[in-house]
């Protein structure tokens, strides 16, 4: 019989969870999450830090980029178990005692975005960028931020935002 193959929620298995240690924006959390559940949404719906995006959450759009142990990296293709131990930094923990971090000030001053939604991933790949060292040029910068997309045409005023920072940063 039908009603003898539905089998109910209470008589389902107990799903394996597992405990996860982050540091995130410099506070200590653990989490008990599905080895499945991405770090993308182990942030947004464990943590409530929903200032990281999910675009397509296939790794095309970079809206969900945060900074893990220095690097950038994309949330959405990241299991939060394969992150135990890590320090993640995303958009609600750039800025530093009540200061703007220095490129979230120069996206207002630039108009560097319409819809918004693509920017906490664009900042915090643009800190990556500069931890990285790489982009020296205009050029560099805009090859090496095109995994984060802007869909809605400002993404030349993004990088003029990057490049403003990256020249103060020079004459530090
Ligand atoms: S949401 Fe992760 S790359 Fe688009
Ligand atoms: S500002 Fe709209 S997608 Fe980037």
């Amino acid at each position: 019989m039908l009603t003898d193959q539905i089998i109910s929620a209470k008589s389902m298995p107990t799903l394996p969870h597992k405990t996860v240690s982050l540091t995130v924006n410099e506070k200590h959390c653990t989490l008990e999450v599905l080895p499945w559940v991405s770090l993308l949404d182990a942030l947004r719906e464990d943590l409530d830090l929903t200032g990281t995006k999910k675009g397509c959450d296939h790794g095309q759009c970079g809206a969900c980029t945060v900074i893990c142990d220095g690097k950038r990296i994309l949330s959405c293709l990241t299991l939060a178990v394969m992150k135990n131990g890590s320090e993640i930094t995303t958009i609600e923990g750039v800025a530093t005692g009540g200061e703007l971090h220095p490129l979230q000030k120069a996206f207002i001053e630039h108009d560097a975005f319409q819809c918004g939604y693509c920017t906490p991933g664009q900042i915090c790949s643009a800190i990556g960028m500069f931890q990285e060292g790489k982009a020296l040029t205009r050029a560099e910068v805009k090859e090496l931020m095109s995994g984060n997309l802007c869909r809605c045409g400002a993404n030349t005023n993004i990088i003029d935002a990057i490049m403003e920072v990256k020249a103060q940063m020079s004459h530090e």
